[in-house]
């Protein structure tokens, strides 16, 4: 089964076919035969039209009005929240400089789930995949920009999100030259908040590899405590990582 965005080609108007994939805006896109696909990755005179298509599917799909500011519907369940010093908002398209520098840090990465990002694509499919699980209301992955200029700096997420048991998995990650400054406190303590108040949830769960003291420390600060020690939790490389599981309960 094709996994295209589109069930159509946008030329033809036939089924996609699944030796015409291509890639646009981070998405599968297809068309019915190879030669539509090959002159639309050659830029070819009808890709332009072909791009307009696509970036409508890509509009309706996720509320993203490519090249601008989120739509309705993304900030409908990705609502802005303001602090002290920061803006946590739906990510744009126009973030895709800034989420791929901290991203493509090594330092960032060290205890991340993937190695550094090589290409700036991961930033576009990245943005593309917080909106679309926004919308599923599945994922809360805001961008952490700064209040005064609006430049994302980094991530702060609220994921797995269970609302019968009233409980999520939290995340975050800085760009690196703005860490010691408690900017990652500050953005996991508003993203909690709207956790609690909006989406009533009591229960916040972190998994922490052992060696990362800064969000160890960041994580205690905020009420959690240490829950167990997971064995063998991830495959780092060619080698396994335990991992250190954290909660925070939050009495009605
Ligand atoms: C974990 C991470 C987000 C922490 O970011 P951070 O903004 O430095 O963390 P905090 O908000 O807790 O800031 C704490 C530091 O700021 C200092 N600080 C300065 N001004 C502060 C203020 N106004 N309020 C609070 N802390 C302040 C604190 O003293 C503390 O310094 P220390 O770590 O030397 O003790 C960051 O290191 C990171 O992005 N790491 C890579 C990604 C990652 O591993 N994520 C977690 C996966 S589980």
């Amino acid at each position: 089964m094709t996994t295209s965005l589109n069930r159509f080609c946008p030329r033809s108007g036939e089924p996609v076919s699944d030796d015409s994939l291509t890639r646009h805006r981070g998405r599968t896109v297809g068309f019915c035969n190879p030669g539509c696909r090959d002159d639309f990755d050659n830029g070819g005179p009808r890709a332009v039209e072909d791009r307009r298509y696509f970036d409508v599917l890509i509009r309706e799909s996720t509320g993203l009005l490519p090249g601008g500011r989120a739509g309705k519907a993304l900030e409908a369940v990705l609502p802005t929240l303001n602090s002290e010093r920061l803006r946590l908002r739906a990510p744009r398209e126009t973030d895709v400089e800034a989420l791929f520098a901290v991203f493509s840090d090594p330092k960032v990465t060290r205890y991340w789930s993937h190695p550094p990002w090589t290409d700036r694509a991961q930033a576009t499919e990245l943005i593309d995949h917080i909106c679309q699980h926004a919308l599923n209301g599945q994922l809360f992955q805001w961008a952490i920009a700064e209040g005064s200029n609006d430049r994302l700096i980094g991530t702060v997420t609220l994921f797995f999100v269970n609302r019968s048991h009233r409980r999520c998995e939290v995340g975050f990650a800085l760009r690196s030259d703005r860490w010691g400054e408690g900017l990652a406190n500050e953005a996991l303590s508003r993203a909690m908040r709207y956790g609690q108040d909006k989406l009533d949830l009591r229960r916040f769960e972190a998994d922490v590899d052992p060696d990362n003291s800064a969000s160890l420390g960041l994580l205690k600060r905020l009420g959690f405590e240490e829950e167990g020690r997971a064995r063998a939790r991830w495959r780092v490389g060619d080698g396994v990582q335990d991992s250190i599981l954290l909660g925070r309960v939050v009495s009605d």
